[in-house]
């Protein structure tokens, strides 16, 4: 039997006396629950701990270097350009990094992008590319950088060796109310970041109702921990926090937002959306530019000239996916219209969210399917005026029983009345931070 360095009983008091925790206990606790020494019981108390009781920056980059030290990480030098990459929170209708990768990479910058897939209200990247017939979405590490080095773009999903520690963790932290923690938020995101193995790195830290992050304030410290991670890690790293108050474009569930992002390459697209997407592109294009690459062009004009859907039906087909089929549809629809006249006063972002996902756009757990074609389409924004009888929203789902459950949850999520209650919304760029 090896000698170890602690015990987990001290560690654990350590941090619930309010102490700081050095690094070597740090590097331990980790490891050692990895190993199997410190108990699921054990690591679950000190996550309360840490999140009743915080963490300091040291602690924060130290904990996170023990996730990513718990696995592989990926290195892109062999590819010779420069790479990028972008992470959201989580938000409703951000279907953003599926026009944004491959506007990057037209613009002649790589992005390596591992993603997840969705969790209650919010969706996953992997779960709406999954709707493009014979799309995969698991690659090994050589089809990966086959893919980022042939088409410049490769989205697909995170190999387990990456960061394995925080893997399990995140789980325990689902069950054990522990999710809330910034230390912990910010050390599991940016552990599967840095050993992703990217050059520049932006978030987007969505803010409200349909975000993790319910106010500005709290976003804000969030980006700012995500941020100092990143730079200490020599990751060049920026952060934008933007809306999440109302959702983003039209549409909400997996094909639905395929058709959208198709939209946006095509040069059309809901405003927001494109605004969106401009705007982390740039960023990204000059986060990459800060180790001397320039960028070839403006994402603007990769979507002009047709160099971004070029790249997107490469990516897709690099991926086994048929870009030219029709993508799923649900079997059964249904149309709210609106009862009076007025303006849409309000379109709250985890109402619409908990539509789509009760429609079966999103999981449950993490072993439920998802429903290619449902979700939920929006013809109003916030604002806008509205005309009795009409077509407010479309439901989409292969099971029309769930079409009851889902109206409630919109119910309390949109209301029609006077100009004047017309609820306040949050800038869609809120703040950049750096
Ligand atoms: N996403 C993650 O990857 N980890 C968290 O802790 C929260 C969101």
């Amino acid at each position: 039997m090896s000698i170890e360095s602690f015990a987990a009983v001290d560690v654990i008091a350590t941090k619930r006396d309010h102490q700081e925790l050095s690094d070597l206990q740090i590097d331990w606790f980790v490891d050692a629950y990895v190993r199997g020494v410190v108990a699921e019981e054990q690591m679950a108390a000190m996550a309360m701990a840490i999140l009743l009781n915080g963490m300091n920056r040291r602690e924060i980059v130290r904990w996170t270097q023990a996730y990513i030290n718990s696995g592989e990480t990926m290195d892109w030098s062999a590819l010779n350009r420069a790479t990028a990459d972008k992470h959201s929170t989580g938000g409703v209708g951000d279907k953003i990094t599926l026009p944004l990768a491959p506007i990057v990479a037209a613009c002649g910058i790589s992005v390596p992008q591992l993603s997840g897939r969705g969790l209650g209200h919010t969706g996953g990247t992997l779960d709406k590319l999954e709707s493009i017939r014979g799309w995969r979405a698991k690659l090994s590490k050589q089809e990966m950088f086959d893919v980022l080095n042939n088409v410049g773009a490769v989205i697909c999903a995170a190999n387990e060796q990456l960061a394995p520690a925080d893997r399990r963790i995140y789980a325990l932290r689902d069950v054990t109310a522990t999710v809330e923690s910034i230390p912990l938020i910010s050390a599991s995101i940016m552990s599967k970041k840095i050993a992703e193995g990217t050059g520049a790195l932006i978030l987007d830290v969505k803010v409200g109702s349909g975000a993790f992050m319910k106010t500005v304030e709290q976003a804000r410290e969030l980006a700012q921990t995500m941020v100092g991670i990143g730079k200490d890690a020599g990751v060049e790293t920026r952060a934008l926090l933007t809306a999440m108050d109302v959702p983003l474009g039209r549409t909400a569930g997996n094909a639905l937002e395929v058709r959208e992002s198709l939209e946006v390459l095509s040069g059309g697209g809901p405003s927001d959306v494109v605004e969106l997407t401009l705007a982390l592109a740039r960023e990204m294009l000059d986060a990459a530019s800060v180790r001397g690459v320039k960028p070839t062009k403006d994402p603007a004009t990769a979507i002009r000239d047709g160099s971004a859907m070029d790249t997107w039906r490469q990516m897709i087909v690099a991926q086994g996916g048929d870009v030219d089929a029709s993508l799923p549809t649900a079997a059964e629809t249904h149309t709210v219209y609106a009862q009076g006249s007025g303006y849409l006063t309000k379109l709250d972002a985890l109402g619409v969210g908990v539509c789509s996902w009760r429609l079966g756009a999103g999981r449950a757990r993490k072993e439920d399917n998802v429903q290619a074609g449902a979700g939920v389409e929006w013809h109003a924004d916030l604002g806008d005026e509205i005309s009795a009888g009409q077509k407010l929203f479309t439901l989409h789902t292969d099971e029309p029983t769930r079409f009851e459950q889902a109206l409630a949850s919109l119910e309390s999520a949109y209301s029609v009345g006077a100009l004047s209650d017309v609820s306040a919304r949050l800038p869609l760029i809120i703040e950049r931070i750096v």
